[in-house]
């Protein structure tokens, strides 16, 4: 199976910019790259902050370009999300018996969850007892290998500014409990730290990436506030089989020309 993961679009009202740049053409960019080289794809799942204020005129955008990709997309609800007015323009997006954007998706590979970490008022996350009781049916529903998708990571990542708008310590600890009696974890994605981060957290592994506007610094020693940088954006393109997850990290508007070693003798 082959998944596209990308996050953090950032939409803003239509024209308008963010930090310099313009969220709607990297988006458009994003979109034109996956149609050009990744067609193919199974699924494109975006792991939250859709737009930048929540505005409906951006996820009107955002569903105006979304609509010109040529593979099937998912949408996950992120700290800069509205969540009503997201609903409301993608009636689509399913909501949980409490109204928390979630949803469990059976596909070749196992099944999928979509899960919803937004803490109301704060840009921090939680995963509330209503949440894990949700997600704790879905497991049992599932019986396969399970990949997760998510805005916030529930664990510490050394950037401490972010880590002040993690998710919930308390929520986390339980999360991890929930997930290890169930065992067959394959992955976890997610958003919010618009950098790109691969590893483990109690044996599954994760990964992360920059968004599509603009990123967050490399600085582990900061504690206050995060520092932003204009790095380039990426689009993941995820290869799973029975066996494993392979993540590759395209950075699609990188202008390096690509080349054949052989055929470029006078750089030897
Ligand atoms: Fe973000």
């Amino acid at each position: 199976m082959k998944l596209i993961h990308l996050t953090d679009t950032h939409l803003t009202l239509p024209g308008q910019p963010l930090y310099g740049t313009y969220p709607a053409e990297r988006l458009r960019a994003c979109v034109e790259s996956i149609n050009n080289e990744h067609a193919d794809a199974d699924l494109c799942v975006i792991t939250g902050d859709l737009a930048h204020c929540g505005d409906i005129e951006a996820y009107e955008e955002l569903a105006s370009i979304l609509a010109g990709l040529k593979v099937p997309v998912q949408l996950v609800i992120g700290n800069h999300d509205h969540r009503e007015r997201l609903v409301e323009r993608f009636p689509q997006l399913a909501r949980d018996e409490a109204g928390f954007v979630q949803s469990a998706l059976k596909t070749e590979a196992g099944t999928f969850i979509f899960m919803d970490s937004v803490k109301d008022g704060t840009h921090a996350g939680a995963y509330c007892e209503t949440r894990r009781t949700w997600l704790a049916q879905q497991l049992e529903k599932a019986g396969d290998d399970v990949f997760l998708f998510m805005h916030h990571a529930p664990f510490k990542t050394g950037i401490k500014p972010m880590d002040k708008i993690g998710m919930d310590a308390q929520d986390a600890l339980a999360l991890k409990a929930l997930l290890q009696r169930y065992g067959r974890i394959k992955h976890l994605f997610f958003g919010h730290y618009h950098r790109p981060m691969h590893g483990s957290w109690s044996g599954i592994g994760f990964s992360t990436l920059r968004g599509m506007n603009h990123q967050v610094a490399l600085d582990l020693k900061r504690e206050d506030n995060y520092l932003f940088t204009h790095e380039p954006p990426a689009y993941a393109v995820v290869l799973i089989d029975d066996d494993n997850v392979v993540v590759h990290n395209h950075d699609f508007m990188d202008p390096s020309q690509v080349f054949d070693p052989n055929m470029e003798p006078e750089w030897d």
